[in-house]
């Protein structure tokens, strides 16, 4: 009997105990574990009361977000940077009838790695695509120094480096390469030259440069075979890269334009 009692007694302070340790929502009347759990809870259904508005807000700061990050890896053209260059399709000596230009190429390259603006130099005229005919033209406008008219231009005021690239044709430039130079003041430029050849190297680019931009700081000549450009252009970011940075730390213009 003693020990029914003392079960009863057990039993009515137990529910004593609970009944005033659990507090009562005042809304539903329902008792809530925990005050901890409570306080969850409420926040939880405040964010719901708060409905499409506070998912909206979610959403918009995470695409903010998303943005920021995508902003910081796509990162932005360098203004400043001009690569300027010349290119032809058609047969070339070395490499074939080929559908993108030995120079364009590397100049892609160049862009990429610069994030310059390219630019390429066109003529109204395209020329033939037959390296004979090619070739028996390009001689009769260096004989008369003709400046062929280009298709469109570019204003130059806002860069300040310019990577001029070209082919050599007949040992020289073509002409039209003369027509983009002498119609700009490069007053203050830095050009950084680069060509593309099946043998002459750098064809003393450097100097003709300098004789049609006057006023301009010319760089030393990054020159490279064009079948290498064409057919072997994953050695192209490693090469470009050598000879930027051997450039800025002055090491001499023939170790880099001899670069095979
Ligand atoms: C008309 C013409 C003349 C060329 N003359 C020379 C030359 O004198 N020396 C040389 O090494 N390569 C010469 N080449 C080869 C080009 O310089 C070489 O194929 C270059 O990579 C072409 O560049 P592109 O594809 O960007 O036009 C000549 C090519 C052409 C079409």
């Amino acid at each position: 009997m003693k020990n029914v009692l003392s079960r009863i007694l057990i039993l009515l302070s137990s529910i004593v105990f609970f009944s005033l340790s659990s507090p009562v929502n005042a809304d539903s009347g329902t008792a809530s574990p925990s005050g901890a759990e409570s306080t969850v809870q409420e926040e939880a259904s405040s964010g719901s009361a708060k409905g499409a508005g506070s998912d909206d807000e979610i959403e918009s700061e995470a695409s903010r977000e998303i943005n920021y990050i995508r902003e910081s890896l796509q990162l932005p053209k360098r203004k400043n940077v001009l690569v300027a260059y010349f290119s032809r399709v058609g047969e070339n000596p070395g490499v074939g009838v080929i559908t993108k230009g030995n120079t364009r190429i590397v100049a892609e390259e160049i862009a990429k790695q610069t994030r310059g603006t390219l630019f390429e130099i066109r003529t109204v005229k395209d020329y033939p695509e037959s390296y004979e005919a090619c070739l028996a033209l390009a001689k009769k406008e260096q004989a008369k120094q003709l400046r062929p008219e280009l298709a469109e231009n570019i204003d130059i005021t806002p860069f300040d480096e310019i990577y001029l690239g070209s082919p050599v044709w007949n040992e020289d430039m073509p002409m039209a390469v003369y027509t983009f130079l002498e119609g700009h003041d490069f007053n203050g430029k830095v050009i950084r030259p680069f060509n593309t050849h099946e043998g002459s190297g750098d064809a003393g680019f450097v100097d003709k440069i300098r004789g049609a931009a006057k006023n301009a700081v010319v760089k030393p000549i990054f020159s490279v075979r064009g079948g290498m450009a064409q057919y072997e252009s994953f050695k192209l970011p490693f090469a470009v890269k050598t000879w930027r940075t051997a450039e800025s730390i002055r090491q001499s213009e023939a170790l880099i334009s001899n670069f095979k």
